[in-house]
Order: structure tokens, then sequence, then C-alpha cells
């Protein structure tokens, strides 16, 4: 695919943060041990990767607005454009030195997203996607998995955690799939884990309570590659309550049935 020009910006972006980020990634491994750990480090990488990505798309495009996760909405003189960034999806992973983390940029026309790029600087995966145009993965068009059987599925989750989200309806959620499908997995991005539904890795995700810089870019990736996507209650509203279901689209409806209970 050629790349557009709104697709070269966001891609110049993503690399230069990139490169600050896989180097406080290589330092983190090493405060591990150190008492105070990595925590302020690590919130300090965001920020900067936040900047680099805010300058060079301003740059490049001076009117657009922006919803960026560290320092929030920037209006811009350009009302219908906006950028919705995550500098970095995956902190917790990024601070206990695990590889599941990314840049996740999308772009906004009228309130759909229009171009989306989200990148996972350590595995070399470049996931990209504009309306209407498909979604790639390094270049190689994407495609959801063509597993139908629940026996077969794999599904991502998110888990409620230390003073996030309702454990006990979590785990009725679970209850109700695991028995059925070939296996659970819980990765901590969920930037990545829209993205690997839509490569086809596995065939649903779902977690509630995520903001628009965690979904934004991932749910075009989806739909492009002919993955589905809805809230918990089958409808529309998932950018806004931030409850997701994305699937490969043959299995959402028995799996959002079991979600439902
Ligand atoms: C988080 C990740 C995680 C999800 C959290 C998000 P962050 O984003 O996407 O998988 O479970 O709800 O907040 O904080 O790492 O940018
Ligand atoms: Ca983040
Ligand atoms: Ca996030």
């Amino acid at each position: 695919m050629p790349l557009s020009p709104n697709i070269s910006v966001m891609l110049k972006a993503a690399r230069k943060a990139a490169r600050g980020l896989s180097r406080d990634f290589g330092e983190v491994e090493n405060l591990q041990v150190s008492r105070k750990g990595p925590a302020d480090f690590v919130s300090n990488a965001d920020r900067r990767a936040e900047e680099i990505i805010y300058e060079d798309l301003r740059k490049a495009r001076p009117d657009y607005g922006f919803l960026m996760e560290e320092t929030g909405t920037h209006t811009g003189k350009d009302t219908s454009h906006r950028w919705i960034v995550d500098p970095l999806d995956g902190t917790t992973n990024f601070l206990h030195g695990l590889p599941q983390w990314c840049i996740s940029i999308a772009l906004e026309r009228d309130r759909t997203i229009i171009a989306a790029l989200i990148y996972a600087p350590l595995a070399e995966e470049m996931f990209i996607a504009e309306r209407g145009q498909g979604a790639s993965l390094n270049d190689k068009r994407l495609r959801v998995s063509a597993r139908g059987r629940m026996s077969e599925a794999v599904l991502a989750c998110g888990i409620p955690h230390f003073g996030h989200g309702d454990g006990e309806r979590f785990i009725g959620e679970m209850g109700r799939l695991q028995g059925e499908v070939a296996g659970l997995r819980r990765f901590g991005s969920a930037a990545l884990e829209l993205c690997w539904v839509a490569a086809g890795r596995y065939e649903g995700f779902w977690e509630r309570g995520l903001k628009p810089w965690d979904i934004a870019a991932g749910s075009l990736i989806l739909r492009e590659a002919g993955g589905a996507i809805t809230d918990l209650d089958g409808g529309d509203r998932w950018m806004r309550t931030g409850d997701i279901l994305a699937t490969n689209d043959v299995l959402h409806q028995t799996i959002l049935a079991r979600i439902k209970g």
C-alpha cells in the first residue's frame, strides 16, 4: 500500500518517540532491583514520548486538535480534525520489563477515525489502517481469523485490578466463557490486543472502562481487517463507555451472549 500523507506524518512521529521509549525500556530492566523502582522514570519516559509525538504532529498539521493521555485536550483551529494519542499503552508491562507495549496514534475527522497507527518497537510490528483502505502489518494485508468454533477460539481480556473495575462481574463473565474456549489471555495493552485480533492471532478481546486513546486506533485497524466491535450491550457506544468487545465477527454474537450472561 502506498503511504498517504497522514500516515507518513504519523509514522515519523511514532518512530521518533519509539527510539526514546526503547532506550528507556532498556534502563527499566536495570532499575527493577533498585529500592525506589522504576516508576518515576517510566512516567517521565511516557511524558517525553507524548511531547515528541505532539511536537511532530503539530509541526506537520498546525491546525489540528489533540486528545492525549498525559496532557488531555488541545483544541485546534481546525475543529473537524483531531489526533488521539496514547504515547505508551501497556505502561504496567513497560514498568515491569515485559515486552507488550506500544505507541498508538489515531486521526479523527468529524468524530470518525480515518487513519490509525499502532507501533510495537520491540517486536518491530507496525500496524496501519485507513478508513476504506484496509489494514496492514509491516506492509502485509491484515485479516481476522476465520475460526468459527468456540472450542477453537482464544480470547484476550482485561482483568480488573487493585482499585479498578468490578472484579465479581468479571469473574462471572470469565466463568461463562472459560469452559467453552481453547484459551484465555491477559496481555495488558488494549491497543495491541485489538491489533492481534485484527491479525487473526486470536478470535476476540473484551474489556471494560477503557479510554478513547486506548481504543481509537485499534478499532479502525480491527474493522479494516474485517473484525467487529460493539459495546458490551451489543451497541455502538464503546468509544463513550470504554466497554468493548472486539472479535473476528464470526463469533461476536456468541461471545457477547456469554458476557451478558
Ligand atoms: C492500559 C492498558 C491496559 C488496560 C488499561 C489501560 P496504559 O493503558 O491498555 O491493557 O487494561 O485499562 O489503562 O495505562 O498502559 O496506557
Ligand atoms: Ca498510556
Ligand atoms: Ca492506554
